[in-house]
């Protein structure tokens, strides 16, 4: 796609340029400069893998950059790393209650801010399919994130992607060390390899800004207790699998399926077995 078209109310601004150090921008006007915050977290370095691979000008920024330092919740370096950026993607996270709010909610507050001031012309949100129908704390805060995204002045995306094979064998991981793995049938998902999303997070910094949301999920609707299953028969780990009920408001939106998408805009092709199994050709996950 060309560049993005120039957000609306901006027109006093100038287009961004392409300095002469910026080797990519010599070929073609497709290619953009794209920030990502985040771009050293799980999701986040996939995306700037693809974006590079696709001949874009990527920054990666983060706390620990060496390049681009920032601190999204205090706003600490955003105006250098975001001067000369076309399109600014959002995967960075925290989940911590004590700093999720500020990283996320207020995170995104300076971070759009520092766009607008910079002429940046796209904000692409990574965000969680339900996350604004499961009731769990750090899903209100992602959908806050969500609503700064949309009362922002930066044209913007969301892209919806739900859980990342990653955090599910992490905590898989976490908990076999007790011998037990949560693996209740009740809970629906449609977990995806982070890769995957990546490429559709990519796919939307490439594209004109949506004003919209864009849902990504993995191939197989899934519940939590062949995840576990199939999890404990790929790692060889002895674990007890334990149904683990979850009450209340929260187990009914689990079990009706709130973390999985119907109709995904874009569907992943890498089921769990089968990321397990590319990560040990022998089928034995350390
Ligand atoms: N994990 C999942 O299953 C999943 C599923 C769907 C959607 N998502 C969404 O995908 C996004 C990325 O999640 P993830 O799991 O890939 O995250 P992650 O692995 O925890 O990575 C977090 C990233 O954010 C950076 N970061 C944290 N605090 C920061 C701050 N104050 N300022 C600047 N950078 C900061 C971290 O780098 P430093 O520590 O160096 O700052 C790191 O690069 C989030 O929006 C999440 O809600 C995740």
């Amino acid at each position: 796609m060309a560049r993005p078209s120039r957000p609306l109310g901006m027109d006093h601004m100038e287009i961004n340029h392409i300095d002469a150090n910026d080797i990519h921008d010599a070929g073609g006007a497709s290619t953009l400069r794209i920030a990502v915050a985040g771009g050293t977290g799980t999701l986040g370095r996939h995306v700037v893998d693809e974006l590079r691979a696709r001949g874009h000008n990527v920054r990666v920024l983060s706390r620990s950059s060496a390049e681009y330092p920032v601190d999204l919740s205090t706003g600490e370096g955003l105006e250098a790393a975001l001067a000369g950026c076309d399109v600014v993607v959002d995967a960075a996270n925290s989940v911590s209650p004590r700093t999720m709010r500020a990283t996320l909610v207020d995170g995104t507050k300076h971070l759009v801010a520092a766009e607008r001031a910079a002429g940046v012309a796209h904000h692409v949100c990574v965000s969680i399919v339900g996350c604004d129908r499961v009731p769990m704390p750090y899903y209100k805060v992602k959908v806050a994130q969500e609503n700064a995204v949309m009362a922002g002045p930066v044209p913007w995306t969301i892209v919806r992607a739900t859980q990342f094979h990653e955090l599910i064998a992490g905590v898989f991981t976490a908990t076999v060390r007790a011998r037990v793995l949560l693996a209740s049938r009740n809970v629906i998902m449609q977990p995806m390899a982070a890769v995957e999303a990546a490429r559709a997070v990519a796919d939307a910094a490439e594209a004109d800004p949506r004003h919209g949301r864009i849902e990504a999920a993995g191939p197989e609707r899934t519940d939590l207790h062949t995840l576990a299953a199939t999890w404990r028969a790929t790692t060889a780990r002895r674990a007890a699998l334990v149904p683990a009920p979850i009450p209340g408001r929260m187990g009914r939106a689990l079990r009706a399926g709130h973390l999985a998408s119907t109709h995904p805009d874009a569907r992943g092709v890498v089921g769990f077995a089968e990321w397990l199994g590319e990560r040990s050709p022998g089928g034995h996950v350390a």
